[in-house]
């Protein structure tokens, strides 16, 4: 995929902005000589050492040494990605950005948004407004123990019970398809109504402070569904979201630790009980895209979901995609089924905060547990069984300290000895054949990125190889920007991959590479491609569609294809 925008959006945007008007809306600042100064905002000072240069058009903190150009202020003070920071000043100074879009990106799906932006933010304060005036629904969230400044804080509402109150506000001298799209009217037999009626309502705010969608609860006990969500439209998919981001990126402390729950009201119950740091995954099984959206504002994860069944069944869902991701995660699971809406309420923070600290288990160590659950270790078959499966568990365990840690603890609960298990996890993960290929794939992958990042010869081959479009989406990424006049740089890598993966694609500049990698190239593109055809493959597998079947044939005569051709290579 293109980038989103023109090469240098950047200093496109910052050269139409002054760097004194962003930062003094943060900061008291003062002339002084040819500069402004004021009390540095990323580390506490009581005299001023933070001073910003007009002409220049940079901050700098002699205190702490933070510094840079604008979009840098806006992302380390509101802890915005780059694209994020753009698109939030362009927001702010009223800077047109639809005309430094990139054609080659997507353009036919390119659409201008901003009207249904600006419905979802009419109908908020119609709900908010609506709350103010009735008794009833405030009364209910006063008595579920929210104070007013968190109803504020999540700009809370209340639908009313009219089927056309907000219709007639907003929706009646719109477009029919515009209504319809919008998600927040239905349409029958007598036009257009309201589509949420007499439930609490809780919008959906994305990053850049845009209400994309909403949550509407009713207050009746026995009401079904218990929650209405806004239905995917242009500008909201569930899976892309998580609810709450936009104020617990603020609130992840130096640890970058965020708390995963399940509800809205977790969410909210938390923060108004003083823990501002919990996200939650909007009523659907955690998805890949929003593991990637956490990625960027998260080291530390700790996934908090209810006490019941349900709730560990989709920790466990959770933990398999957290699995390709690099932050850590750790599992904690509240007593008696409660959820922790009901415990931060009956507890109070400090101790809810100390049951997360003993409690947390690694992600590891949770599955164990798990698994030990699920099989009945009196019997040698339960015991057999249980073996097997962990076996897998403990393969993947890198470091070995922790391995051995692990394992002298299996060991002990089945009753074999720590070195017959280690010999047998030896047997299922290494193999002989599964490590040479294995190993292959990782060192094809790391000559190869190291051709590209070294010789855009290669990145161009590969860029315009037949096969091309079968590499993974980062790769693809990498590679349309290697190929692009200015290369590899680092405001665009900010925008497309993470820390890790920038950072390896940085050290790869560095390997040494001899003539005979590089007159192989096509051999390891060949060895990466087949790689990453047979993860794709295996991830198929695992999905219950049978429509998948015919994907999994494709993939697999492209990999006979592929491996055709490397004969007698190297390998
Ligand atoms: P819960 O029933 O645990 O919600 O469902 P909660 O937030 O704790 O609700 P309260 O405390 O009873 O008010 C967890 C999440 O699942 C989704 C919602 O996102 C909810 O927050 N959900 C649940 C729905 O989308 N629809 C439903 O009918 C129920
Ligand atoms: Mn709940």
């Amino acid at each position: 995929m293109a980038k989103k925008y023109v090469d240098g959006i950047g200093n496109i945007i910052s050269d139409q902005i002054n760097i004194v008007d962003v930062i003094s809306q943060k900061v008291d600042l003062k002339k002084a000589g040819q500069n402004f100064k004021g009390l540095c905002p990323f580390h506490s000072e009581k005299t001023g050492s933070f001073m910003v240069s007009e002409s220049k058009q940079i901050y700098k903190c002699f205190g702490c040494g933070a510094g840079g150009n604008v979009i840098k202020f806006v992302m380390e003070s509101e802890n915005l990605d780059f694209l994020t920071a753009i698109e939030s000043l362009a927001d702010r100074f009223n800077i047109d950005l639809s005309s430094y879009r990139n054609r080659d990106f997507d353009e036919t799906s390119y659409r201008d948004l901003s009207e249904f932006y600006e419905l979802n933010r009419k109908a908020a304060h119609f709900y908010m407004n609506s709350l103010r005036e009735n008794s009833q629904a405030r009364d209910y969230l006063l008595a579920r123990g929210l104070s007013e400044k968190t109803l504020r804080v999540y700009g809370l509402g209340y639908a009313d019970e009219s089927w056309h109150n907000l219709y007639n506000l907003i929706g009646k001298d719109l477009d029919q398809s515009r209504a319809e799209e919008s998600g927040l009217f239905g349409y029958g037999a007598r036009g257009f109504y309201d589509r949420f009626r007499d439930r609490i309502i809780f919008p959906i705010v994305d990053l850049r402070r845009r209400v994309v969608g909403f949550g509407a609860r009713t207050m009746d006990p026995e009401g079904i569904p218990k929650y209405l969500n806004t239905a995917d439209t242009p500008v909201f998919n569930k899976s892309y979201h998580l609810y709450g981001l936009n104020i617990a990126k603020d609130h992840r402390g130096d640890q970058r630790r965020i708390i995963l729950v399940e509800g809205y009201m977790d969410v909210i119950s938390l923060f108004d009980k003083g823990v501002a740091n919990a996200v939650a995954s909007l009523g659907t099984a955690f998805t890949k895209e929003q593991a990637k959206l956490l990625e960027r504002y998260c080291s530390e994860l700790i996934i908090l979901y209810d006490g019941d069944g349900a709730g560990i069944e989709a920790t466990k869902r959770a933990l398999e995609i957290l699995d390709e991701f690099s932050m850590d995660v750790r599992v904690v699971t509240l007593p008696d089924g409660q959820d922790p809406d009901d415990y931060i309420g009956k507890e109070g923070k400090e101790k809810f905060l100390n049951y997360l600290e003993e409690k947390a288990l690694e992600s590891l160590e949770y599955r164990i547990l798990d698994l030990e659950k699920s099989h009945n270790l009196k019997t040698m078959a339960g015991k057999s069984a249980f073996l097997e499966e962990i076996g897998v568990l403990l393969g993947k365990i890198k470091k070995h300290s922790q391995q051995d840690l692990y394992l002298r603890y299996v060991a002990e609960r089945v009753g074999v000895s720590a070195e017959d298990l280690r010999r047998d996890i030896d047997i299922v993960t290494k193999a002989p054949a599964k490590k040479k290929k294995v190993r292959k794939s990782e060192e094809a992958t790391d000559i190869l990125m190291a051709l590209v990042m070294q010789n855009k010869d290669v990145a161009q081959r590969i860029f315009k190889h037949d096969w091309f479009f079968l590499m993974d989406k980062s790769w693809r990424d990498l590679l349309s920007m290697l190929v692009k006049e200015e290369g590899f740089n680092l405001d665009d890598a900010s925008e497309l991959f993470n820390l890790e993966q920038i950072d390896y694609m940085l050290k790869s500049r560095d390997r040494v590479l001899s003539q005979a990698d590089l007159d192989y190239w096509e051999g390891f593109f060949r060895r990466v491609l087949d790689d990453q055809l047979d993860r794709k493959i295996e991830e198929l597998r695992l999905e219950p569609y049978d429509d998948k079947l015919e994907e999994i044939v494709l993939l697999q005569k492209m990999k006979v294809k592929i491996m055709a051709k490397e004969g007698g290579g190297r390998w």
